[in-house]
């Protein structure tokens, strides 16, 4: 696949096949994937794949969690004053999120007010879409004040860029990270290594109608500031 196009039809697939993705074909992606650059090469990365019985004890374990309503304890924003969980989003951020909410709920059916899909459809996100394979992707705590989630968010796009190659589409997710102590605990993630990301991966279900959205961009006009004289 040309780069370009590898680029405009990446998005996120939240439906999946439930084939499993052989091990090879993930260890040549991952391994691909780590050409990524990152800040003077300490490539600050260590990638989990989860699949079988542990992806299944995650899901579950995620899905209890969020049913009894325990709040999310992600670490994505890196630095003394900003770790935890990440600020509610405002103006024109906060109208994004709920205009791709509107899209995607429009598409899977579910209506303003109805707890129980939207219930239904978190305790799927947190089954991680039903995906065949999850990565997680922690980074030693020791550089957790370095430019560590710019390194990792450059080897998680990709990653998710490399896999559409296989045939194979992705989500990044921020929910595979959401309980990083179960995560630690199943995955056996050592106290050392601080989950950051992970991505669903898998063969799109092209038939599930979540994969039928396509989410926008603002026009560059409205982003791009070119300075020309001095
Ligand atoms: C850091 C990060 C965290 C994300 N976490 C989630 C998540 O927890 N659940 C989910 O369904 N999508 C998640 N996404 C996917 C975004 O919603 C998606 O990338 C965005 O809406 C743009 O759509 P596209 O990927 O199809 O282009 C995440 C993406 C990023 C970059």
């Amino acid at each position: 696949m040309e780069l370009l196009e590898a680029i405009k039809s990446r998005m996120s697939i939240r439906g999946f096949k439930p084939d499993p993705v052989p091990r090879e074909i993930l260890s040549e992606l991952l391994s691909v994937a780590t050409r990524s650059p990152s800040g003077v090469n300490c490539q600050p990365w260590e990638i989990y794949v989860v699949v079988g019985e542990a992806l299944k004890e995650l899901g579950q374990v995620y899905v209890e969690r969020f049913s009894q309503g325990i709040k999310p304890q992600p670490v994505i924003y890196i630095g003394q004053e900003t770790k935890g969980m990440s600020p509610s989003l405002k103006g024109v951020y906060r109208e994004r999120q709920v205009e791709l909410a509107k899209q995607m709920f429009q598409l899977i059916g579910i209506e303003k007010g109805d707890e129980k899909k939207l219930r239904e459809y978190y305790e799927k996100m947190y089954r991680f879409y039903d995906a065949p394979a999850v990565i997680i992707i922690a980074a030693d705590e020791s550089l957790l004040l370095t430019s560590v989630s710019l390194d990792i968010g450059l080897l998680t796009q990709t990653i998710a860029l490399a896999a559409q190659e296989y045939g194979l589409g992705t989500c990044v997710m921020r929910a595979i990270v959401d309980y990083p102590a179960q995560a630690r605990d199943i995955v056996k993630i050592p106290h050392s290594k601080q989950p950051i990301i992970g991505l669903a991966i898998g063969y799109p279900d092209w038939d599930d109608p979540i994969n039928k959205l396509k989410t926008e961009r603002e026009s560059l006009d409205k982003i791009l500031t070119v300075v020309e004289e001095a």
